[in-house]
């Protein structure tokens, strides 16, 4: 159970309430002009299925931030439990040097993907907001791969890990 004591808020209170929101862990990536960008991305969620679309917040200090909002073309890679190695050194690397971790391919635009992830959406961008600290990206889902096969990797409370349905042991 909760304290019981509805608090205002401020910035900690605020960060232990989203530490039990869970998501699954992305490679968000973008090329711009044939040099490829990315960064581990857990504001990532499902829009609307007609048009199929999705929503990525980025924060403006990220340095795939100028490379998005420039070429309009991302694509959010969704990991497989296995990647959790994958993704920490991919966020301690500086910028292209991401890309040596992996094995990253050339997709639709030119995007980068890695096809053992869990699901890799290839997006163009609709429309951007900004708000507070980040760049609210809307993307147009314009090619898929899935395998619903694949066990997403998830991000809950500042760790990775699997999801356990109730009733499994
Ligand atoms: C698990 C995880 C999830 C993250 N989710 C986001 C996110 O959704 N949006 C964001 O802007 N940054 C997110 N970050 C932080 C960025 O990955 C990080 O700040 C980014 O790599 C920027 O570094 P750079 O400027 O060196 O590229 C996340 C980091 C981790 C480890």
């Amino acid at each position: 159970m909760g304290s019981g004591v509805i608090a205002a808020v401020d910035s900690a209170g605020f960060k232990v309430a989203m530490r039990q929101l869970a998501a699954t862990v992305t490679l968000v990536t973008t090329c711009e002009d044939g040099a490829w960008h990315g960064m581990p991305a857990t504001a990532v969620t499902s829009v609307s299925v007609e048009p199929p679309s999705v929503l990525v917040c980025v924060n403006r200090s990220a340095s795939m931030h100028g490379p998005v909002t420039r070429s309009r073309k991302l694509c959010v890679n969704l990991l497989a439990i296995q990647q959790a190695d994958l993704c920490s050194d991919f966020g301690a690397r500086p910028g292209t040097q991401r890309f040596g971790v992996g094995t990253w391919q050339a997709g639709p635009d030119g995007l980068p993907y890695i096809a053992e992830a869990a699901a890799c959406l290839f997006c163009t961008v609709y429309d951007t907001f900004d708000y507070g600290t980040h760049t609210i990206f809307i993307a147009k889902v314009e090619h898929v791969l899935a395998d619903a096969t694949i066990e997403p990797l998830v991000y809950l409370a500042g760790q990775m890990g699997g999801f356990r349905p109730l009733g499994s042991a």
